[in-house]
């Protein structure tokens, strides 16, 4: 363990065996803080603790936690206790999508989103963030997207998850404005990941996609500033500007067009 170790509190990153998790461990781990890194594929688990030892001397603990099971916060807060070590940043970013006709989906899906997306975080949340309060430091990221800015049909539930954690996570950020802590809603848009594999939907998006490199360094920066909601680059910006103006039910059927499943026309 190094020096920096010693000075920097735990930080919590879910999700963190690929995609944007991955590159959320290895930015903290730059930034030297020991890191909980948790997810259910243990060998990608260890290939991300394996890469981040090659370069960083800090402390890297893997779990495997499915966090889409009832009594899974709990079951985090426990491992985070066991290390011993305050926690200084808590990295909600575990999720999935889900694309189709809703009334098609399988039940034990959407109850796994909902669970993971919503449950768990909110747990969490409600689980680790008095310490943060009482110590007067500390920061909670909720990864969201820019789907929940928007109703988008057939990814209906996943876009109501993203929305209801932006709504949250803002709440909450001014609820703890003067406690020392700050809660991030960090909304990245179409990321270059294994998600759309997941969701079985890779968008046409005229606005183009992200790398999750992108996504963390905006989201990092952001938590620098204290900054309670992030978007990435232009593209970013824009959705979060323009789509509040223009009118609701065009623009869901718009939406609703485009993402249609093609099979249906
Ligand atoms: N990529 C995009 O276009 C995009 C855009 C906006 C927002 N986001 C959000 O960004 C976050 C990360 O997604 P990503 O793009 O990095 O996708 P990804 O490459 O598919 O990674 C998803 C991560 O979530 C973990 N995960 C999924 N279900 C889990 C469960 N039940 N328990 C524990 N861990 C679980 C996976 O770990 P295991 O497989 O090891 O369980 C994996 O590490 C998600 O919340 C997603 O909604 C993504």
């Amino acid at each position: 363990m190094s020096s920096q170790d010693q000075h920097k509190g735990l930080a919590i990153v879910t999700g963190a065996s690929r995609g944007i998790g991955a590159e959320y461990a290895q930015r903290l781990a730059s930034r030297g803080y020991p890191l909980l890194l948790v997810g259910r594929d243990k060998t990608r688990l260890q290939q991300v603790s394996e890469h981040i030892s090659r370069d960083h001397h800090v402390k890297v603990i893997i779990e495997c936690l499915d966090l889409s099971i009832v009594g899974a916060a709990h079951q985090l807060f426990a491992l985070a206790q066991k290390s011993k070590t305050p926690v200084d940043i808590l990295i909600n970013n575990a999720g999935f999508g889900m694309y189709g006709t809703f009334s098609d989906m399988p039940m034990t899906r959407i109850r796994e989103m909902l669970q993971l997306h919503i449950t768990t975080v909110v747990e969490s949340t409600r689980l680790f963030l008095p310490t943060m309060i009482e110590r007067r430091s500390g920061a909670i990221i909720n990864v969201a997207s820019v789907a929940g800015f928007l109703p988008i049909p057939y990814m209906a539930e996943y876009a109501a998850t993203k929305a209801f954690l932006i709504s949250f996570s803002e709440a909450l950020a001014e609820e703890v404005r003067e406690s020392g802590v700050t809660i991030q809603t960090c909304c990245p848009g179409s990321t270059e990941t294994n998600f759309h594999n997941t969701a079985g939907y890779r968008p046409t998006n005229p606005l183009g996609s992200q790398t999750a490199q992108e996504v963390v360094q905006a989201s990092l920066t952001g938590l620098d500033k204290h900054r309670s909601r992030i978007t990435v680059g232009w593209q970013g910006w824009l959705s979060d500007r323009f789509l509040r103006f223009l009118p609701r039910t065009l623009l869901i059927q718009m939406v609703g067009k485009q993402v249609k499943p093609r099979t249906r026309d």
